[in-house]
């Protein structure tokens, strides 16, 4: 979608040409006097409107406005979740007529509305048309934002769109089948992107995931036709003494559960154990249209987990790359048997931080929902930038706990840790057991098993936490520069 910035007082609003304008008014708007302020006025006084989040008056030709349709209404206190409803049912009203631009006039606010209002539009308009081309593409294509003075705006117009290219990247990896985002075809993606300004990509296959010891993630991938690959990418947007923070993205491109086989219901679902890859994509591609002074690497192990002759069994003991063994009890565990192989290859960056993001386990989503993602993290000051950067982009989290006594199921007769202990606190078990490979570097996991897709009749990815990851790295550029 195009979007574009237009500087549009309020006594202008009237006079403003388009097919169709939405203008938004919190409580309180106070417009300068003119025929806007007037009709809003009236309005307001008869009570055929008013700023309750939603409520909404809709003309067609309307005498004294120059656009066609105009859609009136209110958000509220106007903060972001309340722009983000307003505007939903807005368009709800107004995509009856497929416009293909849009104008949407907003006071001047603090925080500002823009990026409530640009996420928004871009999420109630997204379609995957890859495998389903007759879901046809969005008919709308150009979007105004027009409010007051709209050059102090730039810089969070342009990071808004670098982020909604992100999301939308996301969703794309996230929704596509797994026979449409193999593991090779997500490493061809990710090489894709080496051809923007200071970004690089690296992809190894199975031979040298071999050579690096990464017995954990190997045995995994080994009942899988399709061959694995580990994808390493580069953002160099600083100074090569910078350290950079390495993004760690699970890349299981359909997980079956192996040996220990999922049951049927609801497996298709299973094509979204990738999230946290098509996460660190999305990020990346941000990043390559922001250009920020930050050095980034992104790590991603991906492969499928199946059940055949050469499956892992129940009981095997692999040695992972850090040298530990491990007794896979539950092949179903996966996700931290790729991850754990990565996290000891995300030493050699000596980074300031390592975040691995992680579709990890069911019982995250009975934890904490849809709404916010788990978080973990060995060290409280980037615990801390991580719940910021989610509030600030809207894209929220909540820390867990990582108390040693939670680590006691893990432990195994036969190897140095169990991959999987009882049922009792599994969003937690796991994550201390990623804590194990996640030495020498302050390290956080994201578990996103709840909120990187949603089921049901709006089934599909929604890009999280991309929003959440791009501020925290555009926030740690700030903290550079001072
Ligand atoms: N990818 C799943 C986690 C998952 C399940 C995410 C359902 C979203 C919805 C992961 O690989 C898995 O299967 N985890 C198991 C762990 C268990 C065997 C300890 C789970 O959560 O059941
Ligand atoms: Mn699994
Ligand atoms: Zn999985």
């Amino acid at each position: 979608m195009n979007f574009s910035l237009l500087t549009l007082s309020s006594n202008a609003v009237h006079s403003h040409k388009s097919d169709v304008l939405v203008v938004l008014i919190p409580e309180g708007l106070k417009p300068a006097r003119g025929p806007f302020a007037d009709w809003l006025q009236r309005h307001l006084k008869s009570g055929d409107f008013n700023t309750q989040v939603g409520f909404h008056l809709t003309a067609f030709d309307a005498p004294g406005w120059s656009a066609k349709r105009v859609c009136v209404v209110g958000v509220g206190a106007g903060s972001a979740a309340q722009v983000r409803q307003a505007l939903s049912t807005a368009w709800g009203v107004l995509k009856v007529a497929k416009p293909e631009a849009l104008s949407v006039w907003m006071p001047e606010s603090n925080p500002p509305m823009l990026g409530a209002v640009m996420q928004a539009l871009a999420d109630a308009t997204y379609v995957f048309t890859t495998t389903k081309p007759s879901a046809k593409a969005r008919n709308l294509k150009r979007v105004t934002l027009a409010m007051p003075d709209a050059s102090k705006h730039k810089i969070e117009f342009a990071r808004q769109q670098a982020l909604i290219e992100g999301v939308e990247w996301a969703k794309e990896w996230g929704n596509r089948p797994a026979n449409h985002a193999t593991p090779a075809m997500l490493a061809k993606a990710a090489q894709g992107l080496a051809k923007h300004r200071r970004m690089r990509c690296q992809v190894l296959g199975p031979k040298e995931v071999n050579k690096l010891g990464m017995g954990s993630f190997a045995a995994v991938a080994q009942a899988s036709a399709e061959p694995l690959r580990f994808i390493v990418l580069n953002y160099n947007g600083a100074a090569k003494s910078q350290a950079p923070v390495v993004l760690v993205g699970k890349g299981i491109t359909f997980d079956t559960g192996g040996i220990s086989l999922k049951p049927g219901a609801a497996m298709d679902e299973m094509k979204f154990d990738m999230c946290g890859a098509a996460s660190v994509l999305g990020t990346f591609l941000a990043l390559a249209k922001l250009q920020p002074a930050i050095n980034v690497v992104g790590l991603i192990p991906a492969c499928e987990n199946m059940p055949d002759g050469r499956a892992l069994k129940p009981g095997d003991v692999v040695t992972s790359m850090s040298g530990q063994t491990i007794e896979i009890l539950n092949t179903d565990a996966e996700g931290r048997l790729i991850l754990c192989d990565a996290l000891t290859y995300a030493k050699r960056f000596k980074p300031s931080a390592v975040i691995d993001i992680a579709t990890l386990t069911g019982a995250c989503v009975i934890a904490l929902g849809h709404v916010r993602s788990g978080m973990y993290a060995s060290d409280d000051a980037l615990a801390q930038a991580l719940e910021a950067a989610g509030e600030a982009a809207h894209d929220l989290c909540w820390r867990m706990p990582l108390d040693e006594a939670y680590a006691e199921g893990l432990k195994s007769n036969f190897a140095d840790v169990a991959n999987v202990a009882d049922r009792a606190a599994g969003s937690v078990t796991a994550a201390k057991f990623l804590q194990r490979f996640a030495t020498d570097f302050p390290w956080a996991h994201l578990d996103i098993a709840g909120t990187a897709w949603k089921s049901g009749a709006t089934k599909g990815a929604t890009g999280r936490p991309v929003g959440l990851l791009l501020q925290y790295l555009l926030a740690q550029t700030q903290n550079n520069e001072h």
